[in-house]
C-alpha cells in the first residue's frame, strides 16, 4: 500500500509484484528495419522471446504514401488491424514494446496492439526509434492507449538505426522489475 501511495504521490513508475519467473516479451512493428534491429538487440540482452506486429493489410511502400496514410489515420484515430497476437501473450508478465515513431507518436499498428486490451496488468517497457524529431509524445501516448498497464514513460529512443544505450536500458528495466519484487 505504502509503494501504491508513494506511487501515485510520485507520479513514478512502479510494477507490481512480479513472479520470480517473470516472462519476457519483445514486440515490435517496423517499416525499415531500425525498429527490429534494436527489438532483437533487446532480445538478447534480456533473453526474451520475440513477436513482430504485422498489419494485415501492409502499408504502402512509397515514403510519401505511408506519412500520408499515417497522418490521416492518427488524424481519425484509425486502428489499422493487425494479424492474430501470438496465443499465449497471456503468459508474459514483461513487454518491450518497440515502435518508429510516426508524426510524433507511436505508429498506428503499435497503437492498435496498445489499446487491444492484450497488455492488461503487464509491464510495458516502451522503445522507439525516430528520424531526428526523438520520441516526441510517444511514451506518455503508451500509457495513455494503454491505461490497464503498467507503463514505465522512462523508455529508450535511438535515432534511425543507431542504438547507444539500447542494453544498458533493456537491462536496468528490467533490473527495476526485480527491485520492485523485494
Ligand atoms: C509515416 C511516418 C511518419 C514519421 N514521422 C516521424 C516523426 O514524427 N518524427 C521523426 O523523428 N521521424 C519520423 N519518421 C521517421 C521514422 O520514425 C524513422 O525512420 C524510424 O527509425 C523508422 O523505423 P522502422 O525502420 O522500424 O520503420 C516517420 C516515418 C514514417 C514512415
Amino acid at each position: 500500500m505504502k509503494k501504491y501511495i508513494l506511487s501515485l504521490l510520485a507520479g513514478t513508475f512502479m510494477t507490481s509484484a512480479l513472479p520470480a519467473n517473470a516472462k519476457t516479451l519483445v514486440t515490435y512493428f517496423t517499416l525499415t528495419g531500425n525498429t527490429e534491429k534494436a527489438a532483437k538487440i533487446i532480445q538478447e540482452e534480456t533473453s526474451a522471446d520475440i513477436y513482430q506486429i504485422e498489419l494485415v493489410t501492409p502499408y504502402p511502400s512509397e515514403y510519401r504514401e505511408q506519412t500520408e496514410l499515417a497522418k490521416q489515420q492518427l488524424k481519425d484515430n484509425v486502428l489499422p488491424e493487425i494479424k492474430p497476437l501470438p496465443a499465449n501473450i497471456d503468459e508474459y508478465d514483461v513487454v518491450f514494446v518497440g515502435s518508429p515513431v510516426w508524426w510524433g507518436t507511436m505508429s498506428t499498428p503499435v497503437r492498435t496492439f496498445l489499446a487491444s486490451g492484450a497488455l492488461k496488468g503487464k509491464t510495458v517497457f516502451p522503445f522507439v526509434t525516430h528520424g531526428g524529431g526523438g520520441a516526441s509524445n510517444s511514451f506518455s501516448d503508451t500509457a495513455e492507449l494503454c491505461k490497464d498497464c503498467n507503463v514505465d514513460q522512462d523508455g529508450w529512443s535511438g535515432y534511425e538505426g543507431l542504438t547507444f544505450g539500447l542494453k544498458k536500458w533493456a537491462k536496468n528495466s528490467l533490473e527495476k522489475t526485480a527491485k520492485n519484487e523485494e
